[in-house]
């Protein structure tokens, strides 16, 4: 039994149903590293296709498709221009300095976004002996510490536009990719055309326990292939969990408008509370972050108090929580946690 009533903590803490252990049970397998595995070929031609590029790459995390590409992509001393929220910057252990002796060159913006203009003025230019070379563009769609958010395609394309201008890459964290594509119906193709390399999580709101997929061009899926070698990401019988992930494909992506429709029912419950601030009309996905200076307690007293009440929401700064909305939360789920929220405030 889950140790939470209700756990709006992460989109990470899905649990597999019982008909994706089932497609798991059932995956034609072999050996992933020498490329016989079907299960994991037929899920990266999936996820290929899905977003309009010619290959892709089975990877054990998200994480680890961001430093393959980065690594693909730049040469030690380079720098990545990306948003100062960004996971990598973050969450990534300092991974891009530590593994590829990368700099990251991180920029403000609203909503964890930046603009084209921001991009042509952090390029470092003219490129003298002295200078980091910038080489690399990454976004987060959708941006997760940016509240959920979700880039405008137009902006994208302006931020290529400035990025080939200086002969930059392009690349997408694409985490939660499918929360932005079923929001707007703007396609994944449409989204990852601007970029070089792109990906998407299985192990978020698409409720598979474990894995990513990197896409790209043919030669840059190669690359990365002797990358994810390096790092120590390549496996054997990796269908068993690639199943799982075809089966997400297949089952869970509508659904993920469900997730978002209780995210804004959440906000529309707790907006009120006293001392607690939030935008309603700036809940695109299914991350509620809210603020809770003015309740005259911590995000981490009103977390450790909700815990005794068995809901579980994180806290990102010390007065920034983040509720997140998922497969495994019911609208009643909903209800229950914003009443306990209540409760704590009024203790
Ligand atoms: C925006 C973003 N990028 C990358 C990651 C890393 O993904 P993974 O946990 O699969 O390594 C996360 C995980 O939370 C994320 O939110």
């Amino acid at each position: 039994m889950d140790k939470f009533r209700v756990d709006l903590y992460s989109d990470t803490n899905t649990r597999p149903s019982a008909a994706m252990r089932q497609a798991c049970a059932d995956a034609e397998v072999g050996n992933e590293q020498a490329g016989e595995d079907p299960t994991v070929n037929r899920l990266c031609e999936m996820v290929a296709d899905l977003m309009g590029k010619e290959a892709g790459l089975y990877a054990p995390s998200g994480s680890m498709c961001n430093e393959i590409a980065y690594r693909v992509w730049c040469r030690q001393g380079d720098e990545i221009i990306l948003h100062r929220t960004a996971h990598a910057v973050h969450a990534e252990t300092g991974a891009p300095a530590a593994l590829s002796g990368l700099m990251l060159h991180s920029l403000d913006g609203p909503r964890g976004q930046f603009s084209a203009e921001q991009v042509r003025t952090a390029v470092r230019q003219p490129l003298t002996n002295h200078r980091p070379r910038s080489r690399l563009v990454s976004i987060e769609q959708t941006s997760n510490q940016g509240g959920g958010t979700i880039w405008p395609l137009e902006q994208i394309q302006d931020i290529e536009k400035a990025a080939k201008d200086s002969k930059l890459y392009m690349h997408m964290d694409g985490a939660r990719l499918l929360n932005a594509v079923v929001e707007t119906r703007i396609t994944a193709t449409e989204y990852a055309a601007p970029f070089d390399s792109a990906w998407i999580d299985f192990s978020k709101g698409l409720g598979a326990p474990v894995g990513a997929v990197l896409v790209g061009s043919s030669e840059f899926i190669a690359e990365a292939w002797r990358c994810k070698q390096q790092f120590g990401g390549a496996m054997r019988q990796a269908g068993i969990i690639a199943a799982a992930c075809i089966f997400a494909l297949e089952h869970n992506v509508d659904r993920l408008t469900e997730d978002h429709e209780n995210a804004r029912y959440f906000a529309s419950l707790i907006g009120d509370l006293p001392g607690i601030k939030l935008e309603l009309d700036r809940i695109e996905t299914n991350l509620v972050f809210f603020d809770v200076s003015a309740t005259g307690m911590s995000g981490i007293d009103i977390a450790n108090r909700l815990r005794q009440r068995g809901i579980r929401i994180g806290v990102s700064a010390p007065m920034r929580m983040r509720a997140v909305t998922h497969l495994d939360v019911a609208r009643a789920d909903i209800e229950l946690a914003a009443n306990e929220l209540k409760a704590t405030l009024n203790e």
